[in-house]
């Protein structure tokens, strides 16, 4: 089975468009995304907060920035390393109080495409999710106005945010205003696999093994093997933006997931489906972290999965044993699965100097 799709770099502009109803940023360079056309253009981008060449820079100066922290020592980026595809390599993180955040930190690929962020989707959109950890006691914990505050006393900063927000003054808005920016131009779509579906690229008899588990689901009866992933984790992007209990608890006491959004008892232990990519550079897995490696994650979905009354169907009744009660993959097929995933690793984008610190080493230019 060979999946041909055509990826076309596609240049969008509605940067531009968005610019002319954004009379602050006439003077300004649009900001182009490019992004296969597989991915789709089902995002909005803020009317008020309009791509340009100078906001991203500037979004990428805060991102990297330690000012923006309560102790001058933790920047958005300590928590999300390039290297490991914007998440760290913690159960769970460590910011200024030196005490563990609640949850796992998150990859920031591909962002554009997400509606409601963090695990639970507690957040819609980049410019409010931001105020979180820069507010947060655990992460940064210091208010905006006092980052505006700190900013604004650096030789730096009053003018690059002069220039792309206009006013004579820095405001909390306009950093995560431009921080937002940054964070769309994250985009990973550079992986072997990619290359596959351009027909570029050649899979070995594993990973053909693995990615055909990975798509299908299991029908014994016909003697078709699978797991199923696809169903939540599928698509070009590799996640849908849906919510499911997946079998990590009989009941989700410390952390409800999507039940402490909804108040309903049916979202308990539901979280929002990670994407895949990069996931060989995001261990530890899961919204805690639970999981070191994907060998572990790949012993749960197969026999170690609790059956709470909300698990997914699909992973209830996944087998490939007929009247089997788990998903009864062989010790090799998990490793084709394993072999598939590594695949999903874009070298590219933890490489991309676009995304790397922009601040000189040892050279402090504030
Ligand atoms: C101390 C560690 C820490 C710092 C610092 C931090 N984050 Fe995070 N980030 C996390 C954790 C943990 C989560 C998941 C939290 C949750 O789901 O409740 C997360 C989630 C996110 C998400 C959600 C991704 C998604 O797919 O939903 C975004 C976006 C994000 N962080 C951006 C930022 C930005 C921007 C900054 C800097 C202003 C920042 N983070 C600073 C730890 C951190
Ligand atoms: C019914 C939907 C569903 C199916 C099917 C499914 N998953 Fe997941 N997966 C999820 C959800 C939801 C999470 C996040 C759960 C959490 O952290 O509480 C997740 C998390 C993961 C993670 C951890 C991601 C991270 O960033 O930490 C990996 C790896 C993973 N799944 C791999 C797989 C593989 C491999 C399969 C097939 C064997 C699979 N999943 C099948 C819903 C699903």
């Amino acid at each position: 089975m060979k999946i041909l799709r055509v990826i076309v770099s596609l240049l969008v502009f509605l940067g531009g468009l968005a610019a002319l109803k954004a009379p602050h940023v006439a003077h300004l360079r649009p900001y182009s995304l490019v992004y296969p056309s597989s991915f789709g253009s089902r995002f909005t981008i803020p009317e008020n907060n309009p791509l340009t060449e100078e906001g991203v820079a500037l979004g990428r100066m805060l991102f990297y920035e330690p000012l923006l922290s309560k102790t001058n020592t933790v920047s958005c980026s300590s928590c999300h390393q390039q290297s490991l595809a914007f998440s760290d390599n913690r159960r769970l993180s460590i910011g200024v109080s030196g005490k563990p955040t609640r949850r796992n930190s998150m990859s920031l690929a591909n962002l554009l495409w997400v509606k409601n962020l963090f695990w639970d989707g507690r957040v819609s959109g980049l410019e409010a999710q931001a105020a979180f950890p820069l507010t947060h006691p655990h992460e940064m914990g210091q208010s905006l106005e006092i980052s505006a505050k700190k900013l604004s006393k650096t030789r730096l900063y009053p003018p690059l945010f002069k220039e792309v927000f206009g006013g004579a003054t820095i405001t909390g808005d306009q950093i995560t205003q431009a921080l937002s920016q940054f964070e769309r131009t994250l985009i990973s779509a550079n992986s072997p696999y990619d290359r596959y579906l351009e027909g570029k690229y050649q899979l070995s008899a594993t990973e053909k093994r693995g990615l055909e588990l990975f798509m299908r689901g299991p029908a014994p009866e016909r003697g078709v093997r699978g797991a199923n992933c696809a169903h939540c984790h599928g698509g070009v992007k590799l996640f849908q933006e849906v919510f499911h209990n997946n079998g990590l608890d009989s009941i989700a006491v410390q952390d409800k997931g999507r039940q402490e959004i909804t108040g309903e008892a049916s979202d308990n232990g539901r979280f929002r489906v990670p994407t895949l990519r990069n996931i060989a550079l995001t261990a530890p897995y899961m919204h805690d972290g639970r999981f070191a490696t994907l060998e572990e994650v790949l012993d749960h979905y197969n026999e170690r999965m609790f059956h709470p009354s909300n698990l997914s169907h699909e992973l209830r009744t996944a087998t490939n044993v007929e009247g089997g009660k788990t998903l009864g993959l062989t010790s090799a097929e998990k490793k084709d699965i394993i072999a598939f995933l590594h695949l999903l690793t874009d070298s590219t984008f933890i490489t991309n100097p676009a995304f790397a610190n922009p601040h000189p080493k040892n050279k402090p230019i504030r």
